[in-house]
């Protein structure tokens, strides 16, 4: 089944907990955490700090941790220690991929790497081997509420045909922005099967309907 990773990122920080609680009682499969250093991209939003309060109060929630910063490496442990279930970070940041890679597997948490929109899927193909999952990028990354871009669609299918011819079909693909119920559906019929939507869930009058609504379901 697909599942949903709703972005903290439209939550009402003022009441981040109760959003959370609110999401996952919607049925959300986890918590998906964007972090952004004005560097990388354009923007800042949080750290680590928030996900261990996170944690601390919804400790049985699956934390999707999505680095967008220069230099992750850096970063791995504290983010492990707060609680980070599974941490994603960019090909196109400056850390060294391999140690990257290596170093969210020694802190215990699933590994996941992302490609912007300009980056070829290709580029991620020596990889995918040691990988979880890998994250398109369907907007580019720095603000929520952008619109999706259909690029992402061929680079997902050649992400799956290449997981399959590896023998890795159980490879996750995750697709995180501009994603509704329609961008969605599009998505996981190219072969993704990890929805991320902020807006789409936090700013929905009734989130259980639109978790329902992005996995293809009725409420
Ligand atoms: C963009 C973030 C996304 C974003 C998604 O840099 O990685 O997770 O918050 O937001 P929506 O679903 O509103 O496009
Ligand atoms: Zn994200």
């Amino acid at each position: 089944m697909v599942k949903i990773s709703p972005s903290i990122l439209a939550a009402d920080f003022a009441q981040l907990g109760e959003q959370c609680k609110m999401v996952l009682d919607a049925g959300a499969d986890m918590l998906h955490i964007d972090v952004m250093d004005g560097h990388f991209v354009p923007n800042i939003s949080l750290g680590v700090p928030v996900l261990e309060s996170l944690h601390k109060a919804l400790p049985e929630a699956f934390y999707d941790v999505h680095l967008m910063i220069s230099h992750p490496l850096k970063y791995i442990t504290p983010f492990a220690n707060a609680g980070a279930s599974l941490i994603t970070f960019h090909l196109e940041s400056e850390s060294d991929v391999q140690q990257t890679i290596d170093a969210i597997r020694a802190a215990g948490c699933k590994v996941a790497v992302s490609i912007k929109p300009a980056t070829p899927a290709q580029e991620v193909f020596p990889w995918l081997e040691q990988l979880d999952m890998v994250l398109v990028m369907s907007v580019e990354p720095g603000f929520g509420g952008q619109a999706f871009m259909e690029s992402a669609l061929d680079k997902i299918s050649a992400i799956r045909q290449k997981a399959v011819e590896i023998g890795r079909p159980d490879l996750m693909i995750q697709v995180d922005g501009g994603v509704n119920p329609t961008t969605g559906a599009a998505c996981v019929a190219a072969g993704a099967d990890v929805l991320v939507a902020g807006s789409a869930v936090f700013r929905a009058a009734v989130p259980q309907d639109a978790v329902a609504a992005l996995r293809g379901q009725e409420a």
